[in-house]
């Protein structure tokens, strides 16, 4: 048997030489839900990651889940009872929220675009608005006033600095999310004449960054500037989100974010941030980080195509169900995925150099490109990894016409 490593160490356990995902082998599994392709989740790793947050991060930390990254219900309910928050980017997920226990106060709407209608929703369920802009308080204000509800605020601001060396950059330099700094002074002070619960800031620079040194430095200078913007505030600063950004190790050669220097770098600077905003909690801001390890994309072999002496795994899963994974969800240059054979995980001697690729007509439908895999067979499963975050929600399941693949939480 040879032993096939592509990234990080498989976070699912191997028993008789397949994957197991919440206890099943993959083959078993499979059969459970009676049709593939299918995205599992393992509860006990989303438990187990958590438990890995509160321990590395300082214990005032107030741990918030973006759903954005896997807005499944289950998910979400179970998450409910591990987290202190959640942040939500449209209505259907502010409705995903408002199903489990987690009180509205704890719940915050970030996102530019939100409709009025969405805002009136908001409102009237009493969470945290993240205003992105001018037109937002306006707005706000005028709904606060028909409902006779005043909103709770926070203002997101588009800081002068960014997330160095992040998969998604989302501040500093010109921006649609939040408002710039240096307008943020004149949006208090109208604060200050309006009937709004202003709560705080949120200040998120940045996704997906594995190096701690460079989430360190934002968090120090996100301190700061909240520090500075806090003397023009309309009220103590109660909440300030301080972004997230933690990473995942996607592609061969990433090392996995070392979550204890961030913690540790943290609590060195939380003291001097406690003295200049007594009254704030401080919250990180994480999607990815929870789920992203947590979830696989099952798919089954259909056919096993030799091509000019390459091998094709076309499989009955691609693109449209896993954009990310098919290197078109915001990557540069095409890397492959972590992705093994789930019912043949090691060789039975050498490795066979093979491409797994989906059902659609497009080139582009690839989820694996030359990769080193287990023998694969027709009926085979192919189980693409790191893929709890971004996965099934961030994929245009509608082009080409097949079935919506089942989502599950074991
Ligand atoms: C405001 C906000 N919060 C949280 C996230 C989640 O990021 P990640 O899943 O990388 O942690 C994003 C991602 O785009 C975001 O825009």
């Amino acid at each position: 048997m040879t032993t096939i490593r592509h990234t990080a160490p498989l976070a699912f356990p191997i028993s008789n030489n397949q994957l197991m995902i919440g206890g099943f082998l993959a083959s078993r599994l499979a059969e459970r839900v009676g049709r593939t392709p299918f995205y599992a989740y393992d509860r006990n790793l989303v438990s187990a990651r958590i438990a890995q947050l509160r321990a590395a991060l300082p214990p005032e930390i107030q741990l918030h889940y973006a759903i954005k990254a896997n807005p499944m219900p289950a998910v979400v309910q179970h998450l409910a009872g591990l987290v202190d928050g959640f942040d939500v980017a449209s209505g259907g997920e502010l409705k995903t929220v408002l199903d489990t226990p987690m009180p509205p106060d704890q719940i915050s709407f970030a996102g530019p675009a939100k409709s009025l209608t969405e805002l009136r929703q908001a409102i009237a369920a009493g969470i945290v608005i993240n205003l992105e802009s001018e037109r937002e308080l306006r707005a706000v204000t005028e709904i606060g006033v028909a409902l006779g509800i005043q909103p709770r605020i926070a203002v997101r601001v588009n800081p002068d600095f960014e997330l160095k060396s992040s998969g998604m950059k989302m501040s500093g330099g010109a921006k649609q999310f939040g408002i710039d700094a240096e307008r943020v002074p004149a949006v208090l002070a109208a604060i200050k004449t309006l009937d709004l619960d202003f709560v705080g800031f949120h200040i998120f620079s940045g996704s997906q960054n594995l190096r701690a040194e460079a989430i360190s430095e934002a968090q120090e200078k996100t301190l700061a500037l909240a520090a500075r913007l806090a003397h023009d505030a309309p009220a103590p600063v109660r909440s300030l989100n301080l972004g997230g950004g933690f990473g995942i190790p996607y592609f061969p050669g990433e090392q996995p974010l070392d979550l204890v220097a961030v913690g540790e770098r943290l609590a060195e600077l939380l003291p001097a941030a406690r003295r200049e905003l007594p009254t704030a909690e401080f919250i990180i801001e994480l999607g990815r980080f929870i789920v992203g390890e947590a979830g696989v994309y099952l798919c089954r072999v259909v056919d096993r195509k030799l091509s000019r002496g390459q091998v094709f795994l076309v499989t009955d899963g691609g693109l449209h169900q896993h954009l990310a994974a098919s290197g078109n969800f915001g990557q540069v240059i095409r890397k492959n995925y972590p992705v093994v054979v789930a019912n043949r995980v090691s060789a039975d001697g050498e490795p066979v150099t093979a491409s797994v690729v989906g059902p659609l007509c497009t080139p582009l439908d690839v989820l694996a490109d030359k990769m080193p895999l287990g023998h694969a067979q027709e009926g085979d499963l192919i189980a693409v990894l790191q893929s709890g975050a971004y996965g099934l929600t961030a994929s245009p399941v509608d082009f080409l016409g097949h079935p919506t693949p089942t989502e599950i939480l074991v």
